[in-house]
């Protein structure tokens, strides 16, 4: 990714982060709108998932950056859910419903910023999704 573009997704999803709502909002719409992610999310400690996946979208931004490991750590959370029989198709659900709590955690959102933020996040899917491939 462009260094300049990263530094804005970095800048942004700071942002997203500090605001409280989103992790909430975020899992309310991604659980809520279908019942087959709700049934993989029906024993989950959700404090602990929240607090995990705000972690994950820095990470993602350090393998955007190359930060050494990133990616195999990426891969491996890849395998994880493979193992656990997400499926590739669940991942654009969940793009929809990160994008848009961005959007509205975001004061500076705008269509540029959402172009960056699908670079950015599907870089890290794309890391994900090796695992799916063997
Ligand atoms: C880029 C996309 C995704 C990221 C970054 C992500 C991130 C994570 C992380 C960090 C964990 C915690 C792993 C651990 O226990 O340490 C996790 C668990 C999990 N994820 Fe994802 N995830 C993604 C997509 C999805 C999708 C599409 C689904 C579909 C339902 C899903 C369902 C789950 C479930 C069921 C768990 C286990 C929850 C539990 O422990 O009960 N994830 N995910």
């Amino acid at each position: 990714m462009a260094e300049d573009d990263l530094e804005r997704f970095h800048l942004s999803l700071e942002r997203v982060l500090a605001c409280k709502e989103f992790l909430d909002m975020f899992y309310d719409s991604f659980i809520g709108n279908s019942d087959r992610v709700k049934n993989f999310f029906k024993h989950t400690d959700m404090a602990r998932q929240k607090r995990k996946l705000s972690t994950t979208l820095r990470l993602i931004t350090m393998a955007a950056d190359d930060s050494p490991g990133a990616d195999i750590y990426l891969e491996y959370l890849g395998k994880y859910h493979h193992d656990i029989k997400v499926t590739e198709d669940l991942f654009d659900q969940w793009l929809v419903a990160l994008i848009d709590s961005a959007k509205k955690c975001d004061p500076k959102y705008n269509d540029e910023l959402e172009a960056i933020w699908r670079t950015a996040i599907n870089l890290g899917i794309q890391h994900m999704h090796k695992a799916y491939e063997h």
